[in-house]
């Protein structure tokens, strides 16, 4: 069998002593997960990149001689991790002064409550029970610009159905990698979509993580969809605490959402800059990813790139979101340069 690459979960577990291997074996988290549990997405999914999942927050220290060099080898960080969200500390300064730029800016988070499981060993009552009880905090909780209505996906209307899809706020069944791992059992049950009414504060609940709390509008005011989201997560976190690891920060049941669990992207136009055969390496270099208009794997779209920030641990909120508006800021630069001497 030709081996090109292997997934991190893979590497790591060969990199056990047969001592650390057999320890570990024989260990289950606080929820009764196992070590087999945590990499049966790698061995049902050759292709994953990753590959490993925890199925509560106590899995991260059951299996830390396994988890912890795999998240220091995704993050490139080993020390631990600090929450700011302290939005006085953003620059008031707008990144897209003419708003030609920039489409769309989207700020999302994923956390999970301290009292649940997460969505790998969650059971179906407790998912429902988690699922009435956020919703009904959301209704209550969330009031003047935030206050909106709880969608669940089960037994939702046609209507309401065509209208979240056409404004990409659906979130559809978790893919293969998440269903090895026991993510999307009892589909669509116990699943469900908040919104404001400007849909510019969401909430999806059980997902791969039970709240993926998001922030959004059109234009480039990343201060202002900052600032909504901070608020949001207060909001949640006063009356349903969230998990927090004191070394990894915000718990994820996937180990690339350690720490902030934050994407900050805009959907920004950059013709130019986009076309140069360096591009990739630009965004490296200022610590952002790039991926198309349409999710996660998806190509780009009449030159509008999805650009955000590459790193979510080690780093806080505050930083994670300042990378995202200097490397913008960078990359406009850039295009503004390129424009005008394509223009002479
Ligand atoms: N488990 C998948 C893999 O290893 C996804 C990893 C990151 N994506 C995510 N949505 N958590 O390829």
């Amino acid at each position: 069998m030709s081996e090109t690459k292997i997934s991190l979960a893979v590497k790591h577990l060969r990199a056990l002593s047969q001592e650390q291997l057999h320890d570990l074996l024989l260990r289950a988290s606080k929820g009764g997960f196992t070590l087999g549990d945590a990499i049966r997405s790698a061995v049902q999914n050759p292709d994953s990149s990753v590959g490993a999942y925890a199925g509560d927050a106590d899995s991260y220290d059951t299996f830390a001689e396994f988890f912890g060099p795999l998240i220091e080898e995704y993050h490139g960080f080993n020390g631990t991790h600090v929450t700011d969200f302290d939005v006085t500390k953003i620059s008031t300064e707008p990144v897209d002064p003419t708003g030609e730029a920039i489409v769309s800016t989207r700020i999302r988070v994923g956390r999970n409550l301290a009292a649940y499981p997460l969505a790998p060993l969650i059971t179906r009552e407790q998912r429902l029970d988690l699922m009435n009880k956020v919703s009904a905090v959301l209704k209550e909780k969330l009031t003047g610009d935030l206050a909106g209505e709880f969608y669940p996906l089960e037994g939702m209307s046609e209507e309401t159905r065509v209208q979240l899809v056409q404004d990409h706020f659906l979130f559809k069944q978790g893919d293969r990698f998440l269903e090895s791992v026991g993510a999307n059992r009892d589909w669509p049950e116990g699943r469900g979509i908040f919104h404001n009414a400007d849909k510019t504060a969401l909430v999806w609940i059980n997902e791969e993580d039970q709240l993926r709390i998001i922030s959004m509008q059109k234009g480039g005011d990343i201060r202002a969809v900052f600032d909504r989201l901070a608020r949001m997560v207060e909001i949640i976190n006063a009356s349903l605490p969230l998990s927090y690891h004191p070394k990894y920060g915000a718990v994820s049941s996937c180990p690339t959402n350690l720490g902030t669990a934050m994407r900050a992207s805009v959907h920004v136009k950059i013709p130019f800059v986009s076309a140069r055969p360096d591009f990739k390496e630009i965004c490296q270099d200022l610590k952002l990813s790039i991926r198309g208009v349409d999710g996660e794997h998806s190509e780009s779209k009449g030159g509008i790139y999805d650009i955000s920030n590459k790193r979510r641990l080690g780093v806080s909120e505050v930083d994670a979101v300042t990378t995202m508006y200097e490397g913008i800021k960078k990359l406009l630069a850039m295009e503004r340069e390129m424009a005008a001497a394509a223009a002479v």
